[in-house]
């Protein structure tokens, strides 16, 4: 499948989104949007596909949502078409996906990073939400999932002041789960995804439906959806293949049921 705004291609069980936008550092306008949309259904669809990475350029991830698209929408244009709702599609996602990130990750393109399950970041990547430079404020969930990631303090410092981070200060923050040098950034995204598309495929969804509860309960009810999760899994053939081969001493022949 040939996109306009994407390329695709797989590497074994790894589908390998890379964003492709040059002339614009990847700014994420309706048809970035559209593209997306289908190459991460199509992945979730693919019982071949294991692991998903999303990658932009070396000089950008992506600079944001298209500042040239919005200038001419008001608000009956944004609320009417509830501009930006598609991105909820992408992050429906259920399997998982990694962001590799070099460069820019700014406005839009920080908060589709954040909507990675995993985001890596080469040394030269530097993240922000200057929307209020605009006269506006993150719309793609930058406000929430910013703040959740880093705390209140540095949050609101990036949204109030429009100021970047660099990838060491990200790392710090516990925006990202390492840095690497931006040489590196896809081989390192390759091994980590190559280890998740070697897990068992429903734990891999689980794991991820566990983590992500976090955002959306309070503790004991996301104690209790982690432990009827569990339940659950324990009647799946990988459950008993993943103990019988601990136990065996050999590597677990996955069958994704
Ligand atoms: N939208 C549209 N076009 C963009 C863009 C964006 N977000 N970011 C960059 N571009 C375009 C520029 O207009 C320029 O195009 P032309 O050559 O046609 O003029 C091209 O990409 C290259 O950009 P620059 O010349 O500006 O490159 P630079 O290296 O000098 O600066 C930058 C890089 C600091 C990232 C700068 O481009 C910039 O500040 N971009 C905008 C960042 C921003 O404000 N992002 C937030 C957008 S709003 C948003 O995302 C809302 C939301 O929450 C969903």
């Amino acid at each position: 499948m040939s996109y306009e705004t994407i390329l695709v291609e797989t590497q074994g069980p790894v589908t390998i989104i890379r964003l492709n936008r040059p002339q614009a550092l990847n700014a994420l306008n309706s048809q970035v949007m559209r593209d997306l949309i289908d190459a991460f259904a199509t992945y979730d669809a693919d019982p071949e596909q294991r692991c998903a990475i999303l990658t932009g350029s070396e000089k950008a991830f992506a600079a944001g949502a298209d500042i040239k698209e919005m200038q001419a929408k008001g608000f009956s244009e944004m609320y009417g078409e509830n501009f930006f709702q598609g991105f909820e599609k992408v992050t429906a996602t259920r399997k998982p996906w990694i962001a590799a990130v070099s460069g820019f990750a700014l406005g839009g393109g920080c908060e589709l990073a954040m909507m990675a399950d995993i985001m890596i970041a080469a040394d030269s990547a530097r993240f922000g939400q200057p929307e209020i430079k605009l006269g506006v404020l993150p719309g793609m969930g930058g406000s929430q999932r910013l703040t959740r990631a880093v705390g209140k303090s540095k949050a609101m410092d990036m949204c109030l002041t429009g100021r970047m981070m660099d990838a060491a200060e990200a790392e710090r923050g516990g925006l990202v789960s390492k840095v690497v040098p931006a040489a590196e950034l896809l081989d390192e995204a390759l091994k980590m995804a190559q280890a998740i598309a070697g897990m068992p495929p429903l734990a891999a969804i689980a794991n991820k439906e566990a983590v992500n509860a976090t955002f959306e309960t309070g503790l004991a009810m996301g104690l209790l959806f982690e432990r009827r999760l569990f339940n659950g899994v324990c009647a799946t053939e990988d459950k008993s293949e993943g103990m019988t081969a601990f136990v065996e001493k050999r590597p677990g022949n996955w069958k994704g049921r």
